[in-house]
């Protein structure tokens, strides 16, 4: 959800050891030999960078570069090599894990949001787009440059990177597939500091790992998407869901039949539930009248009705799920104190429905110290563009999968609690108890600080981790780009 916030945290101090202050000399002298830009330590812009969206994973880093240019990320990329430091990549810095820290104290953060240009080419409705772009402002530049379009997520200040690089699921993705479904070619800089450009047909196993797993093999530069002709009218609309804890499994199980059998490529969905309320709420491509023929097999089984429907222009409907201003660069600022967790299922019916129903009603609904949600959506089926994708053309691992859901718990102020993690754990381990580990995985763009590296490995990449961590210990055996979950290099895999 895009909720904006003001930033009002100051940075926490950290001890800094002996052995990192060499390094962090080491890299100073680097980036300032190669005349890369840098954050002071202490400016405005450093408080600004060092600034994570979720103040419960706050880090260091040695040092801020913020480039504008790929050959400033280059320079970068290689003294984080030769002074021995981890280095990530920062676009949108919207991780919920502060990955684009690296996850962890020490690392030299890449910082990309000056880097925000993006050129559609009229003649092949292919958009050039660096990699700090944030997705309000792409949406806003391609609209504007050609009534154009590529399918992402809602909020308006997520980075455009780390978004396609992991998946990007949002409002159109049912007909349109992932984000990372519309990348045909990638410019990056790899561990050992070269530049190269990656496509269907050059650097194939590249192409194919960083669309699923890219903070592993590099910093992407700048992306080339091909793009859809944005529809003139779109209806956003919001709808009941009739559930209680009585009918909850046989409501689950219709709204199952409904998404994997009968809804239409055009319609755009997902129960979104919170404490005081639970509804379906979507995008349809088509008019009102068109969306009440498409939702009547489902409000027909579980009882719900259509709650508002409005019919807009492209821009108006990214701007009613931006919650805000669309047309975002920098500075932008937006903090949560969240835990979050995620889940990829096949279906959910049956035990798990129930076992999933029981928590939300029994436990989750109790809970009234904190602000929590889910997001369940409506990710596969029969005429889902994902599922209907080429389920080997990247390394996303989840296209066989009906649902994708988010648990997000927030707490508004003070530090999050110790004892609340078991709250979003406990209801994860609930649902999936009786599932087979082929029917779940879960999402690297919720990422989960709960899970150990092999967990996340696991979860993440399932099917596609051993061809990752062989590219992996192609590409950086060394493991510059190295974060808690980062996928562990395997020749052998
Ligand atoms: C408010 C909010 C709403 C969201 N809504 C959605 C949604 O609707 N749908 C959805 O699918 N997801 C959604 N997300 C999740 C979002 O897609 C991920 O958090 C995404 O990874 C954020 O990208 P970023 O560039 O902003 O993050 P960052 O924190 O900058 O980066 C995330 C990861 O990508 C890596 N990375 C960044 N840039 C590069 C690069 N150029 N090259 C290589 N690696 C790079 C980083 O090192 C890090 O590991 C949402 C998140 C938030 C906070
Ligand atoms: C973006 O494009 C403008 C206009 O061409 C140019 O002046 C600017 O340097 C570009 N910015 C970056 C970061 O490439
Ligand atoms: C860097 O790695 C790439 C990919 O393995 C390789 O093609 C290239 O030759 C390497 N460049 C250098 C300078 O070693
Ligand atoms: C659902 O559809 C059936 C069969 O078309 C119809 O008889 C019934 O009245 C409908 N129920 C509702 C609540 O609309
Ligand atoms: C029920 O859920 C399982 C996974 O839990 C899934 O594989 C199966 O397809 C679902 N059944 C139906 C009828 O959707
Ligand atoms: C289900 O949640 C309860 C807390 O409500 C917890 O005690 C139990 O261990 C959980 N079950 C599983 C299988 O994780």
């Amino acid at each position: 959800m895009c909720r904006l916030t003001f930033f009002l945290l100051g940075l926490s101090t950290t001890q800094v050891l002996g052995a990192a202050l060499g390094k962090r000399a080491a890299v100073d002298d680097c980036l300032k030999a190669a005349s890369i830009p840098v954050d002071t330590p202490g400016s405005a812009d450093w408080k600004a960078d060092a600034a994570p969206y979720n103040p419960r994973l706050t880090y260091t880093p040695v040092a801020i570069a913020v480039p504008t240019s790929i050959e400033h990320i280059q320079a970068a990329v290689s003294c984080a090599a030769k002074a021995g430091v981890k280095v990530n990549a920062k676009a949108g810095g919207h991780s919920y894990t502060s990955l684009g820290f690296g996850g962890e104290d020490g690392h030299l953060m890449v910082q990309l949001d000056r880097m925000y240009n993006v050129t559609l080419d009229k003649k092949t409705n292919i958009a050039t787009v660096q990699a700090g772009t944030r997705l309000g402002h792409v949406a806003t530049e391609l609209y504007n440059q050609g009534q154009r379009a590529f399918p992402h997520g809602t909020c308006p200040g997520v980075g455009v990177s780390g978004h396609a690089l992991h998946g990007g699921f949002g409002m159109s993705s049912h007909l349109y597939g992932l984000a990372l479904d519309w990348i045909v070619g990638m410019t990056v800089v790899l561990a050992n500091s070269s530049v190269v450009h990656t496509s269907e047909t050059e650097n194939p196993d590249l192409f194919w790992a960083l669309r699923g797993a890219g903070s592993n093999f590099g910093i992407v530069a700048q992306y080339e998407f091909k793009t859809f002709a944005a529809p003139s009218s779109v209806t956003y609309f919001t709808a009941s869901m009739p559930l209680t804890k009585a009918n909850g499994v046989e409501r689950m199980e219709a709204l199952e039949d409904y998404i994997k059998n009968s809804m239409p490529a055009e319609l755009n969905m997902r129960l979104f539930a919170g404490s005081s309320f639970t509804q379906l709420e979507g995008q349809f491509f088509g008019d009102v009248a068109g969306l009440r023929i498409a939702l009547a097999p489902l409000l027909n089984k579980t009882g719900g009705s259509i709650q508002m429907a409005q019919s807009t222009g492209w821009i108006e409907a990214l701007t009613h799920y931006a919650n805000g201003k669309l047309d975002v660069t920098r500075p932008y600022s937006l903090q949560e104190t969240i835990y979050s967790k995620s889940l990829e299922l096949t279906g959910l019916n049956g035990t798990a429905a129930k076992d999933f129903v029981n928590y939300w009603f029994d436990t989750a609904k109790n809970l009234k110290t904190r602000s929590w949600y889910f997001q369940l959506d409506a990710h596969g089926g029969k005429n889902s563009a994902i599922t209907n994708g080429n389920h080997a053309s990247s390394s996303y691992a989840h296209r066989d999968k009906l649902y994708l859901i988010q648990f997000y718990d927030r707490q508004y102020s003070g530090a999050y609690p110790s004892t609340g993690y078991s709250f979003l754990d406990n209801w994860v381990a609930n649902t999936t108890s009786s599932l087979a580990k082929a029917d779940w995985g879960m999402y690297i763009n919720y990422a989960d600080s709960s899970l150990s590296r092999a967990t996340a490995q696991q979860v993440y990449y399932g099917t596609s981790l051993p061809r990752l961590q062989r590219i992996k210990a192609a590409l950086d055996p060394q493991e510059l780009f190295f974060y808690p979950q980062s996928i562990q290099p395997n020749a052998a895999a």
